[in-house]
């Protein structure tokens, strides 16, 4: 293709034609044959335009045409390329600026693909985000950061922090950075809507290679959970100390009294330390069933499960279970499939006697107590039922609970511990297993343990 006949070789031939003139009008003051003079003008001046058309063509216009592809390409057009092949010289550069043009292609892909995949994973961090300048203007807020306080992304970029962060912890934390320069960490109660959240504030500054704050990075995290545990594990060692004072202090008293003479009455001296040997009954039980929670909670816990045949699992536990029934005037029937159990023989008797217990704890005399062992299906059930007191409906959430008692007064000195249930839930958890319950308030409880075989 032949390149346009430019601005510049135009400029060029006219002002050759020019110089020519100028030239051949001086030259023929000294030529006596004009015919010659304009004859041999004419030649080279066809000579040197048609140098200067073939110089245009193979340099200036392929050059000018790559100036203007590395214009294109400096502004983002990685997609511009610049083909030419006439001579090597430009080939070479046609051939690089080519390369060039490729490699930024590519650069910016990854780029692109590297800046998406950050901006994912700031928004989709669990954790709320804000950078701010050296000035306190927002430079970035993530997803999470919205969730939490509201607004829009374009509400808070480009503002400055103290207009639209209205929370005082987080202004606070923020403040402490600029001031001191270093880590601020801090919590706070949030409200969104009417759920409560703990939040937790990490405030970091940013400083360059020459020791000047550039900026400030704040992670928000959702503790809500943390302060949950914290308040459990708070209210569990309340609970322990307030069973333990309970029969210490009766423990105490009585033998105060009995030292301080009643010692000397033996009918007296019986019934106090029956009371003593019984609260101290209590404290051994309490003890044993947090050590029963405390290892099934420990992280090297771990079942040991055994084929158990449910006929004979059943028949080690009747004597105990027969004298108990009598002892209250409970008639206690079982009916057993022949099946096995795959278990951790122990915890599994546990559960057994721990259900059991309630039941024969909160029946009144007369009452029944039915241990059904079966299979249903791809489940084993083990099922207790009772013409006891029964449960009412908005107790059966929380009766898993550790400590927790329907009626304090009425069942504190049921004997048991409040932590019964706790630990049957936590075995049949461990076992994969679920637990049913069924109950009617004076009508009685069936309570149906479902483990897989
Ligand atoms: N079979 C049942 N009938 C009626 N209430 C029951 C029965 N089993 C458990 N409960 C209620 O659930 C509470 C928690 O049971 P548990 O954890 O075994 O503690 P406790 O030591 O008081 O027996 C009991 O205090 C009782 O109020
Ligand atoms: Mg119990």
């Amino acid at each position: 293709m032949r390149a346009p006949f430019s601005k510049i070789l135009l400029s060029y031939v006219i002002s050759l034609f020019f110089i020519l003139l100028v030239a051949g009008l001086i030259i023929s003051t000294f030529v006596e044959n004009m015919i010659f003079l304009i004859a041999v003008l004419i030649i080279v001046y066809v000579i040197v335009c048609s140098m200067f058309i073939r110089i245009h063509h193979d340099y200036i216009h392929p050059i000018s045409k790559a100036s203007k592809t590395i214009e294109e390409i400096t502004k983002g057009n990685y997609q511009a390329r610049f083909h030419f092949t006439r001579n090597s010289l430009l080939g070479n550069l046609s051939n690089r600026i080519n390369r060039l043009a490729r490699e930024l292609t590519e650069f910016s892909l990854q780029e692109q693909i590297q800046s998406e995949q950050l901006s994912t994973l700031i928004d989709n961090t669990e954790s709320g985000l804000v950078l701010l300048d050296e000035k306190g203007y927002i430079h970035l807020v993530n997803r999470k950061f919205v969730d939490y306080f509201g607004k829009s992304e374009k509400d808070y970029i480009g503002s400055i922090y103290h207009k639209v962060l209205e929370n005082e912890t987080v202004q606070d934390a923020i403040q402490k950075v600029f001031l001191y320069e270093t880590n601020v960490k801090d919590s706070f109660k949030h409200y969104i809507g009417i759920e409560k959240f703990y939040i937790e504030i990490s405030g970091a500054p940013i400083i360059n290679e020459r020791n000047m704050l550039k900026g400030a990075v704040l992670v928000l995290h959702d503790i809500t959970e943390l302060k949950k545990l914290e308040g459990m594990r708070k209210d569990f060692v309340a609970n322990v100390s307030h069973e333990l004072r309970t029969p210490i202090t009766s423990i105490k008293g009585f033998s105060e009294t009995l030292l301080d003479g009643a010692m000397q009455d033996p009918d007296i001296s019986k019934e106090f330390l029956q009371i003593i040997y019984n609260e101290s009954n209590r404290i051994q039980l309490l003890i044993e069933d947090l050590l029963a929670l405390s290892k099934l909670e420990s992280d090297n816990f771990r079942l040991v499960l055994h084929k158990i045949n449910a006929i004979e699992l059943v028949e080690s536990l009747t004597p105990a279970i027969m004298y108990k029934a009598e002892e209250k005037g409970i008639t206690f029937t079982q009916d057993i499939e022949d099946i096995d159990i795959k278990a951790d023989k122990d915890r599994i008797t546990q559960v057994i006697i721990n259900l059991i217990d309630n039941a024969l704890h909160y029946t009144p005399e007369e009452g029944t107590v039915a241990l059904r062992v079966y299979q249903a299906k791809d489940r084993i059930k083990i099922e207790v039922s009772d013409t006891g007191i029964g449960i009412p409906e908005k107790e059966l959430p929380r009766i898993f609970e550790r400590f927790y008692r329907i009626d304090k007064a009425r069942t504190r000195n049921s004997g048991g511990t409040g932590l019964g249930l706790a630990i049957v839930k936590h075995i049949i958890e461990v076992h994969d297993g679920e637990i049913l319950i069924d109950s009617e308030v004076d009508k009685g409880t069936i309570i149906t343990v479902c483990l897989p075989t």
